[in-house]
């Protein structure tokens, strides 16, 4: 073995490390709307559900490379709301692009042509194209480490399942085909699919 101890470990080495060993990670492709009504969207892959009573997911955005604060977690903190839209192999290469950096002022939907229909009880648009959308209300924010990470965690008030991946009572994951993200430029699709009876 490699034995690695994290003190002195600068943040980068500690990143490649964690996003290498955390894998396959989810994709929540966040759609959020800024005060002016633009429409920001970008993919996070530190990201999980946390919570089942009431839904609750969690997502950590960094900050910029210029020590800035992303839009996405801008418009989280402004206006309490945001979706989780599921990331599918289908909507590979339009996520990825929508993880460019484009100025507040520029909505990812418009630039990518990604179509949105409106929230229901949130006022952020989801995302068409994704089988699973979920809109979330703002729970908690929890500022992490050395501040560079801040973890938001949103109550899911509302799913939206298209019919083809959920029948009313299962969600079918091989209809659904989402992606996940490896380390470095890496994604993954599922592989083979295994069952065991409970113990
Ligand atoms: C697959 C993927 C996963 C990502 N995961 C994260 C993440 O978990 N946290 C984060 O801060 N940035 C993550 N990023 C980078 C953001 O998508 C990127 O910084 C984006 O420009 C943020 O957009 P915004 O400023 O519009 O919010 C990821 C990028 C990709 C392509």
């Amino acid at each position: 073995m490699i034995s690695l101890s994290c003190e002195g470990m600068s943040a980068s080495d500690a990143y490649k490390l964690l996003t290498g060993s955390v894998v396959p990670r989810p994709i929540a492709w966040i759609s959020t709307q800024s005060d002016d009504k633009i429409v920001n969207v970008a993919p996070f892959s530190s990201f999980n559900y946390v919570a089942h009573s009431p839904p609750m997911l969690a997502v950590n955005i960094t900050l910029t490379d210029s020590g800035g604060i992303k839009d996405t977690a801008r418009n989280i903190r402004d206006t309490g709301e945001f979706v989780v839209n599921i990331a599918t192999r289908a909507t590979l290469d339009v996520m990825h692009e929508s993880s460019a950096e484009y100025s507040g002022d520029v909505s990812e939907a418009e630039e990518l042509g990604i179509a949105l229909v409106p929230g229901q009880q949130v006022s952020v648009p989801r995302l068409a194209v994704s089988p699973i959308q979920m809109e979330c209300k703002l729970s908690q924010i929890v500022p992490l480490g050395t501040g560079v990470n801040t973890l938001y965690i949103g109550e899911v008030v509302m799913f939206h399942l298209s019919r083809d991946i959920y029948n009313g009572r299962h969600i079918d994951s091989v209809a659904m085909d989402p992606i996940a993200r490896l380390g470095g430029p890496f994604y993954a699709a599922l592989g083979e699919i295994f069952s065991r009876k409970r113990p």
